[in-house]
């Protein structure tokens, strides 16, 4: 009696994590061919591995799919919904303004300052942009501008958006998604540690020489966009035969489209 009781205690918790299992999430396969179609979707090379749509685009079969969400600011399309239903947690300034982004028209800025906005936020942002990349194929998602911090300096810090992410991630999880951490090679290993991030999509890094600093978090599981040959070439010789890196035109149009740019080592 008294064994079969201690068995029971033992195998009960293994039971449950079972039942409650949901679908597991993989990381994207180290130094997979990579393929970027944030400007559009287009048919990848039959070689391409692992790419990234955005989150209103669907998943390809037989890829690994990363898709595309701007955790931290309001696409433009959607800045209207944003006012009429949220105007509370977009970010205002002093004098009452919403923040902008200075550089992408119609982005505006999460306000991810309380612990209830951040609840919030995760609230709208799940449903309304994690769970249809769950539902339309993708088995990842990236989560971008989380360096809001940095360009709200005094009103949004860093421990806001790493508690914010933590939700994210723990979301996405839970709907069986990996999470890549977007850039903000500032986060350290916290991104990774706190925030739970499974692996990184760096745009860049040759160019702002970030790269080792990345891969010092998280190893071979990441992800490299340059946007100048120059440094896509010099990335290529330093790391092209452990991480994922391509060349991409700044606009990532789609392949067809003029300036279309792509390589991949
Ligand atoms: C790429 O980077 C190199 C080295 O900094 C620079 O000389 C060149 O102008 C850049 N090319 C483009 C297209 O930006």
């Amino acid at each position: 009696m008294k064994f079969s009781l201690a068995l029971i205690a033992a195998v009960l918790p293994f039971i449950s994590a079972a039942t409650l299992e949901r679908r597991a999430w993989t990381l994207p396969p180290v130094n997979g061919i990579f393929d970027y179609q944030l400007g559009g979707s287009y048919a990848p090379n039959t070689n391409v591995a692992v790419l990234t749509r955005d989150s209103s685009a669907s998943g390809l079969a037989g890829k690994y799919n990363i898709c595309y969400v701007n955790g931290f600011q309001t696409q433009p399309q959607d800045k209207q919904w944003w006012q009429t239903n949220h105007p509370n947690l977009l970010l205002k300034k002093a004098n009452g303004q919403l923040f902008e982004d200075p550089d992408w028209p119609g982005e505006f800025f999460l306000d991810t300052r309380t612990a209830a906005n951040r609840v919030a936020l995760t609230a709208v942002m799940g449903p309304r942009y994690v769970d249809g990349c769950a539902q339309r194929g993708f088995q990842a998602i990236e989560i971008d501008n989380l360096d809001t911090f940095w360009r709200a300096p005094g009103l949004i810090t860093m421990d806001h958006n790493i508690a914010y992410a933590t939700l994210l991630t723990k979301y996405a999880h839970d709907k069986g998604l990996a999470v890549g951490q977007k850039n903000a090679m500032e986060l350290g290993a916290r991104g990774k540690n706190e925030a739970k991030f499974d692996f990184v999509v760096a745009e860049n890094c040759q160019e702002w020489n970030e790269c080792q600093d990345y891969m010092d978090v998280y190893g071979n599981n990441m992800i490299s966009i340059e946007y100048n040959r120059s440094y896509f070439d010099a990335s290529c010789k330093a790391r092209g035969s452990k991480i994922s890196i391509v060349l991409r035109d700044r606009l990532v149009v789609p392949k067809g489209k003029s300036g279309y740019v792509y390589d991949q080592c």
